[in-house]
C-alpha cells in the first residue's frame, strides 16, 4: 500500500522542503521506492535533485492532462527517487483553474494510476493558501508540519492545523495530522526551548517527532545538489535527519 505524506506550513521558510527532500531521500536510500512530487511553483526541490530539469515534463504537464504521469517522472541521483518536477509554470496553472469547480482533486485524480509503482508518495507544498497547496493536502493522507523553532512560529502552525481539520471535515475525510516536526533547533535560544514546550503544552507530545537541529551545513547542500547525507555524513543535520527518517518509517 501507498503511503502518502504531505509536508507543510503556511509560514515560508519553514523547512518544508529540506524536509521533504531528505525524508523522501531517506526512504529511498531504505530501499523504498518513492516519488516526490514539487507542488511548489518556486521548485526549489526540482531545482535541488535534478541538474538541467527539463521544463516540458512535469507536474503541470500532469495537472493540464498534455503528458501522462509515466511521461513526466524524472530520475534523481538516488536509486528509488523520483521526482515530479515543479515549475513557474504551475503558478498559471494555478490562477487559471483556482475558480473551476473540481480543480483541487485533479492531482489526486492524477496520481492513482502510479499507486502500485510507489511505497511512498511525499509532497513538498508552497507556503501560502492556493490551489497548489489544497490539491496537495486534498490528495495526501498524512501531513507533517514543519515548524522552525523561532519567534511567531506558533501563527503558522495555528493557520496550517486550521486548514487540515477544515479540509479533513468537508472534502478528505482520511486527511490526519501524523506530526509536528521542530526544525532549526537551537539549544542555546531560549526561545527555541520555550517554544518547544509551548507546542507539547498544546499539541501534546504524541505529535512531536524528532526535532532538527540548526546546521549551516543543511543550508550549504542545496546550492550544490547534494543530499546532507552524501555531502556532510557526520553533521548534526545527517544524524537528526536519519533519526526522523527512521520514526517516519517505523510508523508506517
Ligand atoms: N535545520 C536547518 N538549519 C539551518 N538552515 C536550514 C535548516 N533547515 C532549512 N534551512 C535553510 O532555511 C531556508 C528555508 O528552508 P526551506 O527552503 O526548506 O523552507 P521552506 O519552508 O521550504 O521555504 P518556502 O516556504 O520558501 O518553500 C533554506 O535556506 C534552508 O537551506
Ligand atoms: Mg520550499
Amino acid at each position: 500500500m501507498t503511503n502518502f505524506l504531505a509536508f507543510s506550513n503556511r509560514k515560508g521558510g519553514s523547512g518544508k522542503t529540506t524536509t521533504a527532500v531528505h525524508v523522501a531521500a531517506g526512504l529511498a536510500l531504505m530501499g523504498n521506492r518513492v516519488l516526490l512530487v514539487d507542488c511548489d511553483p518556486q521548485a526549489h526541490a526540482t531545482l535541488w535533485l535534478v541538474r538541467n530539469n527539463d521544463n516540458s515534463k512535469g507536474l503541470y504537464e500532469v495537472l493540464t492532462n498534455k503528458l501522462h504521469l509515466e511521461e513526466s517522472l524524472s530520475n534523481t541521483y538516488i536509486k528509488g527517487l523520483h521526482i515530479l518536477s515543479a515549475s513557474r509554470k504551475l503558478s498559471e496553472f494555478e490562477v487559471k483553474y483556482t475558480r473551476e469547480s473540481g480543480a483541487a482533486h485533479i492531482l489526486k485524480k492524477c496520481l492513482l494510476c502510479c499507486t502500485s509503482q510507489f511505497d511512498y508518495i511525499i509532497f513538498d507544498t508552497p507556503p501560502y493558501l492556493g490551489l497548489l497547496l489544497v490539491s496537495a493536502l486534498m490528495a495526501t493522507q498524512f501531513v507533517f508540519v514543519t515548524l522552525p523553532l523561532q519567534a511567531l512560529a506558533m501563527e503558522g502552525l495555528k493557520d496550517i492545523v486550521y486548514l487540515i481539520n477544515k479540509i479533513a471535515h468537508k472534502t478528505n475525510n482520511g486527511l490526519e495530522l501524523r506530526g509536528i516536526i521542530p526544525v532549526m533547533f537551537n539549544k542555546n535560544l531560549l526561545s527555541s526551548r520555550k517554544l518547544l514546550k509551548e507546542i507539547i503544552s498544546v499539541y501534546g507530545d504524541k505529535l512531536l517527532y524528532p526535532f532538527v537541529r540548526q546546521n549551516i551545513r543543511l543550508a550549504e547542500a542545496p546550492a550544490i545538489h547534494k543530499l546532507i547525507y552524501d555531502y556532510v555524513p557526520n553533521s548534526n543535520g545527517a544524524v537528526d535527519y536519519w533519526n526522523l527518517v527512521n520514526a517516519i518509517s517505523s510508523s508506517y
